[in-house]
């Protein structure tokens, strides 16, 4: 079995690691030896340090790799949509299997390479792309088929975990804790990707495409990052017993006419700190699924890293090398149900909102007039003297409102004309609040 690999950085040179010292297992496990063709790269003379492989095996042409008749398997790390999407569905198409961790190209446009695979009769598995090191998909794809999976919720960026651990540890602000999860090598020269939600949206569309058997995009997933967290949000969410975490909902749903639906939505959020989710720290991943008949299961470890994702590389390996041996295909992807994406202000959530007011009469009956307007139920109200300044009227106070849940789009119409009033001198924070009532 020979496999061309495409890549060799982070995570090629860990698969490059594993594939030497692994040899003789994976050749049992195969059922054949597995061989290297070629590495396609962009520096051929890189320094790769010790690395176990023989240098002529480098090339900087990747489709003259792909094509040539002794390669069966093909895997791509590199990323980016191309010219990553041009070598995989030529490969697809000419029947060789493919394993990818390429999340982006798989948001972006996975209908081309699921398609490229139908019409190669080539397997197509993707493991590292969600979750790094977590056997995630997999279960999703195969274990679960028998079951209905309403609601995926996942922590699936470890960057920004680290930054909003570091924050509640702390008591940071957004600006020091990505520093420091820059100079520790969480984080990315540029981590926008990361802290702008786009890597957590990209694996949100992968999640709800196989939770819910529907193409879900990276357009689809409502997106937002942690930018805008501060120090006193995370202050906020401790009194109220929570923390914050960037989080992936994938939920089934239903639109007005009683038709079924999926929402996809990455954002921070506060969780009770009795969540499942609530006490994955550090740069870790997990994913809660609810199913119907298998009820609460949660995944959890690394999510990133050149070994761990290099593991879930090999077990796509063996499993495409398995079957292009027996002669046989993996399950093709299943998108039968074709939901239709429920519009963010549709989706269904809870807000945490703090707002500046006068502390004088009728404040609190003018402010929850608003929330009254909008169909909005109000769940808590917490007040305290403005920055934690003399109480008494006439001065400001700080206003915490916790809402029941209710459609987004109301939600952000309350906030909306909280702004508009004269009393409300400011809406210091607005956040969601998930998990439990
Ligand atoms: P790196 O940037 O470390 O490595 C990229 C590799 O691709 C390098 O070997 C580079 O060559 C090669 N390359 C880049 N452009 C070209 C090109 N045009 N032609 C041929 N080769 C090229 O990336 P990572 O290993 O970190 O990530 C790879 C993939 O894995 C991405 O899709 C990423 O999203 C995904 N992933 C990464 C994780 C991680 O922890 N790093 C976790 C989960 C998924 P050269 O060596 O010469 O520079
Ligand atoms: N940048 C990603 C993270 C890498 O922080 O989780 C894994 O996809």
């Amino acid at each position: 079995m020979r496999l061309a690999l495409l890549g060799c950085g982070t995570v090629g040179s860990e698969v490059v690691r594993l594939l030497h010292e692994q040899s003789a297992d994976l050749a049992a496990r195969i059922g054949a030896p597995l061989e290297i063709a070629g590495i396609a790269v962009r520096r051929v003379g890189r320094d790769r340090g010790d690395l176990p492989v023989d240098p002529d095996l480098f090339t900087t042409d990747p489709l003259g790799l792909i094509k040539r008749d002794d390669v069966d398997v093909v895997v791509e790390v590199v990323g980016g949509i191309e010219p990553a999407r041009t070598w995989l569905v030529e490969a697809l198409r000419a029947g060789k299997s493919v394993v990818t961790a390429n999340k982006a190209l798989l948001a972006e446009d996975g209908a081309a390479l699921h398609d490229a695979a139908a019409e190669g009769g080539a397997d197509l598995y993707y493991e590292a792309s969600v979750a790094g090191a977590i056997p995630l998909l997999r279960p999703l794809r195969e274990s679960l088929h028998g079951d209905r999976i309403n609601r995926v919720t996942g922590i699936v960026n470890g960057t920004t975990n680290f930054i909003l651990s570091a924050m509640d540890a702390t008591g940071a602000g957004f600006a020091e804790a990505l520093e420091e999860a820059t100079e520790l090598g969480y984080a990315e020269a540029d981590p926008t990707a990361d802290v702008e939600g786009f890597d957590a949206a990209a694996k949100a569309a992968i999640l709800a495409s196989l939770a819910f058997h529907t193409r879900v995009g990276a357009a689809d997933v409502h997106r937002e990052g942690i930018t805008e967290v501060t120090a006193a949000d995370v202050a906020s969410a401790k009194a109220m017993g929570c923390t914050i975490k960037l989080l992936c909902i994938a939920a089934r749903g239903a639109d007005a006419a009683g038709r079924e639906t999926v929402s996809v939505r990455v954002h921070p959020a506060m969780i009770p700190l009795t969540h499942p989710l609530a006490s994955v720290g550090d740069a870790f991943n997990a994913v809660f699924v609810e199913a119907e008949a298998a009820g609460q299961l949660m995944f959890y470890g690394r999510g990133a890293g050149g070994a761990p994702t290099a593991s879930a590389v090999l077990g796509d390996v063996v499993a495409v090398a398995r079957n292009r041996l027996a002669g046989a295909r993996a399950a093709s992807e299943s998108a039968y149900a074709d939901l239709a994406v429920r519009p963010m202000g549709e989706a269904l959530t809870r807000y945490h909102i703090s707002l500046d007011v006068a502390d004088r009469p009728g404040v609190l009956e003018a402010v929850a007039g608003v929330f009254a307007r909008h169909d909005v139920s109000i769940a808590t109200v917490r007040q305290g003297p403005a920055g934690g300044g003399p109480a008494g009227q006439g001065s400001d106070a700080d206003l915490v409102i916790v809402t029941h849940v209710a459609p987004d789009a109301a939600l952000a119409a309350t906030v909306r004309e909280l702004r508009g009033l004269d009393i409300v001198r400011s809406v210091a924070s607005v956040l969601r609040v998930e998990g439990g009532q």
